[in-house]
């Protein structure tokens, strides 16, 4: 099977676990973009904008993203955008047992893709791949090896979006991100 029919089967096993969908609604937000791509994006989890599409990364927050994407030199379709959980909570935020169980679904899409970099967007990314908190304003913009996978730490974009003084912090990650891919 293609690695996009592989991503598919996933992607349909998300639509029917009911695990994934506890405690939240709308569309399940598998995740998109190329199934050979170099460098994953890891968010926290859908929004509104999202789970009324069923596509990551559109609303507010994806625009920034978007954008800092295609300045680095990429398109979004070298790439794969995808968040450790799957539905939008209806709390808002993640519980840690959302976390956990979405990276069952997060870990196969991963094993597929096989990509050289995952970029962790944010604490909730960073705790779903390295199973521990780290101080987001300390760590971002360092590179973590762990096991077979790369990791590079940046800010979740709605982080930017709610406190503007961090966006140059999150241009100088992407330019370093843009460096390291070149
Ligand atoms: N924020 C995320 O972390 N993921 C999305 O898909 C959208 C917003």
């Amino acid at each position: 099977m293609t690695k996009s029919g592989k991503l598919q089967v996933i992607a349909s096993r998300i639509a029917r676990c009911k695990e994934c969908k506890a405690g939240k609604s709308g569309l399940p937000v598998p995740g998109e973009g190329n199934p050979d791509a170099d460098i994953v994006f890891l968010g926290e989890a859908p929004g509104k904008n999202e789970a009324a599409t069923g596509r990551p990364f559109i609303g507010r927050s994806g625009q920034l993203l978007r954008k800092h994407i295609r300045e680095a030199g990429l398109t979004e379709e070298d790439v794969y955008i995808t968040s450790p959980v799957k539905y939008l909570p209806d709390r808002g935020t993640p519980t840690k047992q959302d976390i956990r169980h979405g990276k069952i679904h997060l870990s196969e899409q991963l094993a597929v893709i096989n990509p050289k970099i995952i970029v962790l967007l944010g604490a909730t990314a960073v705790y779903a791949m390295l199973e521990r908190t780290e101080p987001i304003m300390k760590s971002h913009g360092t590179i973590i090896k762990e096991g077979e996978r790369t990791y590079f730490i940046t800010l979740h974009p709605a982080a930017v979006i709610r406190f503007p003084k961090y966006a140059p912090l999150m241009r100088q990650d992407f330019e370093k991100l843009a460096s390291l891919i070149s």
